[in-house]
């Protein structure tokens, strides 16, 4: 039929006819739907992850922190990061914090660059936890600000460990003294931590009355500038030295300051940190710490002289059911615990248990951990956890 004038029917032949589609954009064309459907369903995945990520912490019991991370271009402060990252601590904002030496630095976390900070912009940005490792001045001075502005810390010098108002805690023993009141909390000395992780169950089991604890210490307890100068030593070059007298190829019978009574401070660490911790004053610790040249881990040959007597089986077989300990007790196969397999490792590990023959009811032992994890980082990210879980932040 012929088209006519205000027809309301347009002629088939008189339509514009298609673009033409080049071949190869005819194929993009195809996947079209296919590409709308795959960016469609990633952002409802996106969307989910983001919805269960804010879910986790009331499933769990926990909740997202903006975490400082005071003396954090240190030796402790390093694993800091490290025990942090791995035990995937729910962190918001990160601070690390370290002295106006380091203020700009760049430090690496889960892949992410964080420039460090100083201890004033990081109280201005009130954490709701701040993990302290940068000497007992830094501690005494900052801890208090941040405790005054409700942030909880927990700190690993020696500055509030033996202040009665300040809880000293190690989780696996005495987590459960921790209230929200406790806005500065002690973490013990390194080598109290791994002392007392395997005396507590003996204590509890057998009652101790004297213990005498001899250290074989790494040099990582002194920090950066001790590793350094073994480094240096071993290297055959000069540098600054840690300790007055060479560590490499030697022993030092000298961890800390030396006190009025002939002790060091690390040693009457020993002595009274165990009593605090486990609420009992009833038994004596005397102690010896000698600085030697490894860099892994803390050792210590412990004396123990109970009230009851014990059997060495039970005895191993109490060690080897203790949450944080690991039995390494069969000497027919060299098999001890050393620092350089307890190294990076968060355990405590224990062996060469044996029966004083020269005394009744009395047990020799190795004690072997890594100082800077169980030592320091690991216990203290521990009590952060259990205050998170608890609700006590
Ligand atoms: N090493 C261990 O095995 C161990 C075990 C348990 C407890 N601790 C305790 O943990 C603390 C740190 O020990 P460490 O071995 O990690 O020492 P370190 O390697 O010498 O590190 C010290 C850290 O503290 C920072 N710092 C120093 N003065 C500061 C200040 N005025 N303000 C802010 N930050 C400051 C340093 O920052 P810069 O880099 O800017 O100087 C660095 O980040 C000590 O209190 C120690 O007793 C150590």
């Amino acid at each position: 039929m012929p088209a006519m004038a205000g027809n309301r029917y347009t002629p088939i032949a008189t339509l514009t006819p298609p673009a033409r589609v080049p071949p190869n954009r005819r194929v993009f064309l195809h996947f079209v739907p296919f590409i709308t459907f795959c960016y469609i369903f990633a952002n409802l995945a996106k969307n989910a992850c983001r919805v269960l990520h804010l879910a986790l912490p009331l499933t769990q019991n926990f909740s997202f922190m903006k975490v400082a991370i005071v003396g954090a271009t240190g030796m402790v402060g390093e694993v800091m990061l490290k025990v942090l990252a791995e035990r995937e601590f729910p962190i918001s904002e990160l601070l690390p914090v370290a002295s106006e030496r380091s203020v700009g630095k760049r430090i690496t976390y889960r892949g992410r660059e964080y420039q460090v900070i100083g201890l004033e912009a990081a109280v201005a940005a009130k954490p709701d936890l701040a993990i302290f490792s940068a000497g007992g001045d830094t501690s005494l001075e900052w801890a208090p600000k941040f405790a005054a502005i409700g942030t909880t810390v927990v700190d690993n010098s020696s500055a509030w460990r033996m202040d009665p108002d300040k809880k000293l805690v190690v989780p696996e023993i005495n987590a459960h003294v921790l209230t929200k009141k406790d806005k500065i909390i002690a973490n013990p000395n390194c080598s109290t931590i791994q002392l007392v992780m395997v005396l507590a169950p003996l204590h509890q089991k057998y009652t101790m009355r004297r213990v005498v604890v001899s250290t074989y210490q790494s040099v990582s307890g002194t920090g950066v500038k001790a590793v350094r100068q073994l480094e240096n030593e071993m290297a055959g070059v000069q540098g600054e030295m840690a300790y007055p007298y060479p560590i490499n190829r030697n022993a030092l019978p000298h961890c800390d300051v030396f006190l009025e009574n002939g002790y060091t401070k690390e040693e009457m660490k020993l002595a009274r940190e165990p009593q605090k911790i486990l609420a009992d004053h009833s038994f004596a610790i005397t102690a010896t710490a000698v600085r030697i040249p490894t860099s892994g881990g803390h050792s210590e040959a412990v004396n123990v002289q109970f009230e009851k007597d014990f059997d060495l089986e039970e005895v191993r077989s109490l060690l080897d059911n203790t949450p944080g300990v690991v039995l390494q007790d069969h000497p027919g196969s060299n098999t001890y615990p050393m620092p350089l397999h307890a190294h990076d490792k968060d355990e405590v590990f224990v062996g060469r248990i044996r029966r004083d023959e020269s005394q009744p009811n009395t047990l020799n032992l190795w004690i072997v951990a890594d100082n800077l994890r169980k030592g320091a980082a690991t216990n203290a990210v521990q009590i952060a956890e259990y205050l998170n879980q608890q609700g006590l932040l």
